[in-house]
């Protein structure tokens, strides 16, 4: 048995089989590439879902690493931490935020955040304003609050009952909004950019009216940006994008550059409805983490940086745009910035099985969408390469569905 076999058969023996994880052992990588067990290189566009905005090995990362290590890793959040308030210090300076809490992961800082909708709807003296909207195609989580306000039913349904009151909206539909906001509502919940529920933009009108619902009816206004935020829309926060504020940012995936960390980000009003021992997390916002996180937000929060993001988001669309002309098995492409979404006429899980095949990773985005979330330090000769790769997957899929039919 190879090196490679033993690892996957201890995978299938020890863990839990809730992922489907790919016939190979990754090793190390290297920018934009991986390398695996049997020395093969795969273009990552996945990076980690969202995470590797750097990709792999970035030296800055590596160097805030090595610069925290001998400092201390934990201490718990009884007591005042340098890189903790440095890091709270400049994710509010980046954007409408105040204050920070900081959390493990996504789900967690989207736990909060609903948390908080709810400790806002009993600050204004009433015990019936605890309704949470979200919308058709959201992803907030797997927890008990946050995969309530996910409206996938498969990742629901086995888990029921959830948390109640909460009600969903038809994404990107405006009068479905103001049907299902109204003043029992404490919070309003929507990713600016969907990522699992198939790479699909808000509307700017969108946006603007759920600001507008929320202060009519005095209802928090949160924006998940925990996989289109920090750079990956070609703005810092996809909402800059938008011109549209929200009360409350959850945001985590990238920040830590592969450590986990995320963070609630709010404005002053919700921070003063939350006081001392109303929320609380025993890892959250460590020394460590929150150094690594610190160099990765300062590293993207460049316009430079976000202006050349914008630059391969658009080359990147021209070339997507290119392939859908030459494969009958796209439909559409849509996305934003390093973002993008091929909806596919064949079931986007046997693209995302054949492109290691083609030393390529992508992911999918539902049944249909082929979710494409290359690192942001990608360049433009690997974005031709990512391009001549996923046509390559699409002729071999393309040949094989014509012999099929
Ligand atoms: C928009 C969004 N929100 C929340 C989450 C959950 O984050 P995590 O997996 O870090 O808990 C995800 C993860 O895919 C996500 O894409």
């Amino acid at each position: 048995m190879t090196i490679t076999e033993n690892i996957i058969n201890l995978e299938k023996q020890y863990l839990l089989q809730t992922y489907k994880r790919a016939e190979f052992v990754l090793e190390r990588g290297e920018g934009v590439w991986l390398y695996d067990t049997e020395g093969r290189k795969y273009l990552d566009a996945a990076s980690g879902i969202a995470v590797n905005a750097l990709g792999h090995h970035h030296e800055v990362i590596i160097e805030a690493i090595k610069k925290s290590a001998t400092g201390l890793l934990h201490t718990s959040n009884l007591y005042h931490t340098a890189p903790h308030a440095l890091l709270a210090r400049d994710l509010c300076e980046s954007c409408f935020a105040d204050r920070v809490f900081f959390s493990n992961s996504g789900t967690e800082a989207n736990e909060g955040a609903l948390k908080f909708a709810r400790k806002w709807g009993r600050a204004q003296g009433r015990t019936d304003k605890t309704g949470l909207v979200a919308f058709s195609g959201s992803f907030h989580g797997r927890t008990m609050g946050a995969v309530a306000l996910t409206s996938t039913p498969k990742y629901r349904t086995p888990f029921e009952p959830l948390i109640g009151d909460t009600h969903f909206g038809e994404f990107n539909n405006l009068n479905s909004a103001n049907a299902v906001i109204n003043e029992h509502t404490c919070g309003v919940i929507v990713e600016p950019v969907q990522g699992e529920g198939g790479i699909t933009p808000a509307t700017p009108e969108f946006l603007a009216e759920l600001r507008r619902l929320c202060d009519q009816h005095n209802a928090l206004l949160i924006f998940d940006e925990i996989q289109c935020g920090m750079g990956r829309t070609g703005t810092l926060w996809a909402h800059q994008g938008y011109g549209v504020t929200p009360d409350i940012m959850t945001v985590a995936k990238p920040l830590g550059g592969g450590l986990p960390i995320g963070a609630i980000l709010v404005k002053e009003a919700v921070a003063s409805t939350l006081h001392v021992g109303d929320h609380g997390s025993t890892f959250a916002g460590g020394p460590f983490v929150c150094s690594v996180a610190r160099a990765v937000l300062n590293y993207i929060n460049c316009p430079e940086f976000l202006a050349e993001v914008q630059h391969k988001g658009d080359y990147l669309a021209a070339k997507l745009n290119d392939l859908a002309t030459k494969s009958s098995l796209i439909d559409r492409v849509r996305g934003k910035g390093l973002m993008w979404g091929l909806v596919c006429h064949i079931p986007a899980a046997e693209i995302m099985a054949a492109a290691p095949r083609h030393g390529l990773l992508v992911l999918v985005a539902g049944e249909k969408v082929v979710r494409l979330l290359p690192p942001l330090i990608i360049s433009y000769e690997e974005i031709d390469i990512l391009a001549e790769r996923l046509l390559a997957v699409l002729e071999e899929l393309g040949i094989t569905n014509s012999i099929t039919n």
